[in-house]
């Protein structure tokens, strides 16, 4: 991973301004993702254009819904069917021939594997990149304190988990299954709710100050990952994507901060950060 944001920053070379999000963080976890499936990395902007279609477009479009569902199955059905024949050293391998308790796991649930693996692991994790990534262009205080210490002193770790409180990217849906309240609001089987991570983790009576970013938040015990059974499964690729994405950018740009003639687009909706960040770099 440092490698490879080495090597997008390297692509960037002497220019004086930048897209943040576009020559940067959206390229990070969908290499990831590429890498650990075993795809070719030209996949990417096909993986792209089905996150953006089926967050942004889907919740008001259900015949989009369904023509990237189609196409996500037939791509996952080649590439599995393809491992089956020709076994290689990665995790469509591992999908294609898994088993559970002895039995080998349905052809839909290992088509889900890997829809999931693109769903829950590309722009999510580009999102929390990109929120760091604007915020710190914001705190030059910030940056310098995160330059003048080593990659792995603790004040990266907090910035990190930091970064994920403040700018929480996901927020997931529920249908409730059983007569309940929720702080006297009453809640029937079969509504539809919203988990909300983000205000959760702005939540006056967890958290000291939730409104202010503290680089030196010790205690942090924020729910961007979810909670429970469904917990992320990919929190600790996404806390390393992040950690080795800021380092690097925050060590080759130091300067960096926002492009005042520019500004920052978000996508919002279940999965929120910036798909654009104009920066200047010098
Ligand atoms: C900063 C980046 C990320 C954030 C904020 C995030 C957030 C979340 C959240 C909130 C959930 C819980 C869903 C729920 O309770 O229903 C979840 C589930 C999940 N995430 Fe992540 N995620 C991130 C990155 C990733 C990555 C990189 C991967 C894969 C490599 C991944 C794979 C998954 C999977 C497979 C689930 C479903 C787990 C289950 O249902 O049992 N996530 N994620």
């Amino acid at each position: 991973m440092r490698e490879f944001c080495r090597r997008l920053i390297a692509e960037i070379g002497d220019a004086s301004s930048a897209d943040a999000a576009e020559q940067y963080s959206q390229h990070i976890p969908v290499h990831g993702i590429c890498s650990m499936l075993g795809v070719p990395e030209s996949d990417a902007d096909m993986f792209r254009d089905w996150i953006y279609r089926n967050f942004q477009l889907a919740p008001k479009d259900l015949q989009e819904r369904l023509r990237v569902i189609a196409e996500m199955v037939e791509y996952a059905s080649a590439a599995l069917a393809d491992r089956r024949r020709e076994p290689k050293d990665d995790l469509l391998t591992l999908i294609a021939h898994a088993e559970i308790d002895g039995v080998p796991v349905s052809q839909d649930l290992q088509v889900g594997y890997v829809q999931l693996m693109v769903l829950a692991g590309i722009d999510t994790t580009w999102s929390a990149i990109g929120s760091g990534l604007w915020h710190f262009a914001q705190h030059p205080d910030q940056r310098a304190r995160l330059c003048s210490v080593e990659n792995n002193d603790v004040l990266w770790v907090q910035a990190v988990e930091e970064v994920l409180r403040f700018y929480a990217p996901v927020t997931m849906a529920r249908q409730v299954i059983g007569e309940t309240d929720v702080a006297g609001c009453p809640m029937h089987p079969g509504d539809q709710t919203l988990v909300t991570f983000p205000a959760a983790n702005h939540d006056p009576a967890a958290f000291d100050h939730p409104e202010i970013f503290d680089l030196d938040r010790e205690r942090n015990r924020h729910v961007a990952f979810g909670l429970g059974i469904h917990r992320c499964l990919g929190s600790n690729l996404a806390r390393l994507e992040l950690t080795v994405a800021l380092q690097e950018w925050i060590r080759a740009f130091p300067n960096y901060r926002l492009d005042p003639g520019g500004s920052t687009t978000w996508a919002s909706g279940q999965v929120r950060g910036p798909r654009n960040i104009p920066v200047i770099l010098s």
